[in-house]
């Protein structure tokens, strides 16, 4: 029996009273993928060797390779990772074992067809690539069971096995699918949600432009039609179905593999895609989640155009803290180690020197306590031979490497920290229901977008470490009350329960800020005949009285706030004060609603609701911040410039400041109460120059 240093996880907390799933290490932890299929068997030992040596170890293995389980339908053989696997027990190295899902066999694609998924027309994605198969299929679904149950049976067992990931980023590369079962089960799920005909078509108000239904097999997920422009309503619901079908899928693998698992062995599933409520997905199937990290991506891709002002591999923060919204504590389950490249197109730099460190901490920093790096070596074979791992082609030395080596010191110097809670008293509210409408309601779309950007670069460049919370009907009060500011940028849909959350929330004292186009749909993405901004409207002591979308022709609009001009983009709601509470704090300038309040503010009990009348880009934000005195909580202890990043964990009631340095010149911080780098064990007090890219893990000394 090996000593394997045991990560496990289970409900082990509570926010509120919704539970909180996240990883739970003694110390953290650095791992890698790893492909032996890709490589001569006598490689195996001397790479785990090699492993070991730069401080990894944990492997990820298997999530491509269903070939070599079942060769053939219902034929399995378990000689090939078995030899693979007596090596990495006998090197001592930790495995998460993943389930082939996302690949499924030539056998299986060819035989079966009725797997794969198709694009709106009913075309089949044919095999060859990876997550060509659909969710729905039964024979999918019988064929993922078959094999998800011998490998977890056959593996499990196995002492140095501490985790499952199942399938591989699931909706990754496509998020929408239009197989026929995916078109049955969708009827299957409406008759199931909606019971009767005219339910449904009155809910999804299939009057407009004579959709109704007289019949459930007349429904489908949307087809071609002109212009695409399928039913918005509709839409939503195609949107909560994939979700629905990804946590089935996700679901019923997990339960099999819960038959097997002994007592400490994980179950997770890596990356962030779209149209899948992670909330559901964790709460129901997983212990947490695993992000992949890929902040090249952020930037100097050969398709994107550079961009002024981008924060670049920063705005890789904002996935982190999305991962961190679903486990406060996470894992990384592929890190960025060198450049990226597919033969379809993709194709990003090397990594600067000093840069995959950087990325390192910026991913421990939000919260993540396992590093699994992406990949070993650089593959030579297939679609990503472009795609860089830590070795290169030749297997000899490199400067990544040596980068790996300071990496490793680095971790262990702070491998305590594994369990410490990011800080933050300001969380933007999010949902998923607003974020699937987006896809189809062009006006909040665009300011989603303004406003995302807007909040997470005001909250970065001022130094305000930020949440995001996803409200569903499980979060409580007590959740929400952890924070001092929330900030729920466009909230279209809003239901009366929300609303009224969100009130008891304002009268204990928070501060909430809402913009436009706030509480104009109802849940199926209608829009009732009630004043505007329908339950904000007593809440923010406000109403909406005239709206418009800024042309391009259009200045970009204003607003004065006690002498000081804010922007005002995109979208102008033009508001009036209601009620004795409420007050007009800023008006437009400009346009025909020159002198028109922009914001208004409603004192409730203890705190104050806002609710300003056009999107938030970060000269906005940072306005907000700043103005109702949210920014910058630690400028007593750190002055920062705004090129680096200031993240807080905190454990044991000790505070363990992270500056990152983003840019490729140094940086003057000053710190302002003497603390230890743990990084190099330097004391540090007065004015600093952080390196290139360079970081410092901060304690604040008790002296
Ligand atoms: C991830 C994926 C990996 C690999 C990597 C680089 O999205 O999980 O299998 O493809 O990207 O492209």
């Amino acid at each position: 029996m090996i000593s394997v240093h045991r990560i496990f996880s289970h409900k082990q907390n509570k926010r509120g009273d919704v539970s909180v799933k996240s990883i739970h290490q003694e110390a953290l932890t650095l791992g890698v993928c790893y492909y032996p299929e890709h490589w001569k068997e006598s490689l195996w030992r001397e790479d785990l060797q090699r492993m070991k040596a730069y401080g990894l170890t944990v492997i990820r293995i298997a999530e491509f390779a269903w070939n070599k389980f079942e060769p053939e339908e219902g034929v399995y053989t378990f000689e090939f990772f078995d030899r693979f696997m007596q090596v990495a027990l006998e090197e001592q190295m930790q495995v998460i074992f993943c389930t082939p899902t996302a690949t499924p066999p030539a056998w299986l694609s060819e035989k079966y067809p009725e797997i794969l998924n198709a694009d709106l027309d009913g075309t089949l994605y044919r095999h060859g690539m990876r997550r060509h198969y659909n969710y729905n299929s039964p024979v999918y679904r019988r064929f993922c069971a078959g094999i998800v149950e011998k490998l977890a049976a056959h593996y499990c067992p196995y002492p140095n096995v501490i985790g499952w990931q199942i399938d591989n980023e699931l909706n990754c590369e496509k998020d929408v699918f239009y197989s026929e079962s995916d078109h049955l089960a969708f009827r299957t799920y409406l008759k199931e949600k909606y019971k009767t005909l005219d339910n449904l078509n009155e809910c999804l108000g299939t009057v407009f432009w004579n959709q109704t239904y007289s019949d459930w097999n007349q429904i489908f997920l949307p087809r071609p039609t002109y212009q695409n422009s399928a039913n918005p309503h509709l839409a939503l619901e195609e949107r909560k179905f994939i979700s629905h079908s990804v946590i089935e899928f996700a679901d019923l693998q997990a339960q099999i593999i819960r038959r097997y698992a002994p007592k400490g062995q994980y179950i997770t599933t890596n990356g962030l895609f779209g149209h899948v409520d992670y909330d559901e997905l964790v709460e129901r199937s997983l212990d947490f989640i695993m992000y992949d990290s890929y902040p090249l991506f952020g930037f100097e891709r050969k398709d994107q155009p550079p961009k002024k002002d981008d924060l670049k591999d920063r705005n890789w923060s904002w996935n982190l803290t999305r991962a961190r919204a679903i486990s406060p504590n996470f894992g990384i389950m592929e890190q960025q180690s060198g450049a990226g490249g597919w033969v379809s197109g993709i194709a990003t730099p090397m990594p600067k020197p000093g840069q995959i460190r950087l990325w390192t901490m910026q991913s421990i920093a939000h919260g993540a306590d396992y590093i699994g790096y992406f990949r070993w070596r650089t593959s030579w074979i297939g679609t990503e031979i472009y795609w860089h791992g830590w070795n290169d082609y030749s297997n000899q030395p490199n400067r990544r490497l040596e980068e790996l080596k300071g990496i490793h010191h680095d971790v262990a110097a702070i491998e305590r920290l594994a369990g410490a809670k990011y800080q933050a008293r300001v969380a933007v509210l999010k949902d998923y229901p607003n974020e699937w409408d987006g896809d189809t309601d062009q006006w909040s779309a665009q300011v989603n977008r303004l406003s995302d950007k807007g909040w997470f670069e005001a909250a970065q460049l001022t130094h305000t470490p930020c949440d995001f919370l996803y409200l569903n009907e499980t979060v409580t009060l007590q959740a929400l009350c952890q924070y001092d500011l929330l900030v729920y940028p466009h909230a279209v849909i809003l239901t009366e329960c929300t609303a009224n959350l969100l009130r008891r929330y304002v009268k204990q004292g928070g501060t909430l800020i809402l913009g436009c186009r706030t509480g104009y749909k109802d849940e199926y993405g209608r829009c009732p005949m009630r004043p505007m901004p329908g339950f904000a409207a007593d809440l923010c002591g406000v109403e909406v009285t005239d709206y418009t979308y800024l042309s391009p022709y259009d200045e970009m609009e204003q607003a004065d706030w006690n002498g000081s001009m804010i922007e005002a983009p995109l979208f102008n709601d033009i508001l009036e004060a209601h009620g004795s509470t409420a007050k007009a704090e800023a008006v437009y300038r400009g346009n025909y609603y020159d002198g028109k309040p922009a914001l208004v503010s409603n004192k409730i009990g203890r705190g104050t609701a806002y609710y300003y009348g056009a999107a938030f880009s970060r000269q906005t934000a940072e306005a907000f911040l700043h103005k109702l005195q949210f920014a910058a909580p630690y400028q007593g202890i750190l002055e920062l410039p705004e090129d680096c990043e200031l993240a807080v964990r905190q454990k044991d009631g000790t505070n363990y400041y992270f500056v990152l340095n983003y840019k490729e010149h140094e940086a003057r911080i000053s710190v302002k109460k003497r603390m230890t780098n743990l990084l190099t064990d330097e004391q540090i007090t007065g004015p600093y120059e952080l390196a290139p890219y360079g970081v410092l893990v901060l304690k604040e000394s008790l002296a």
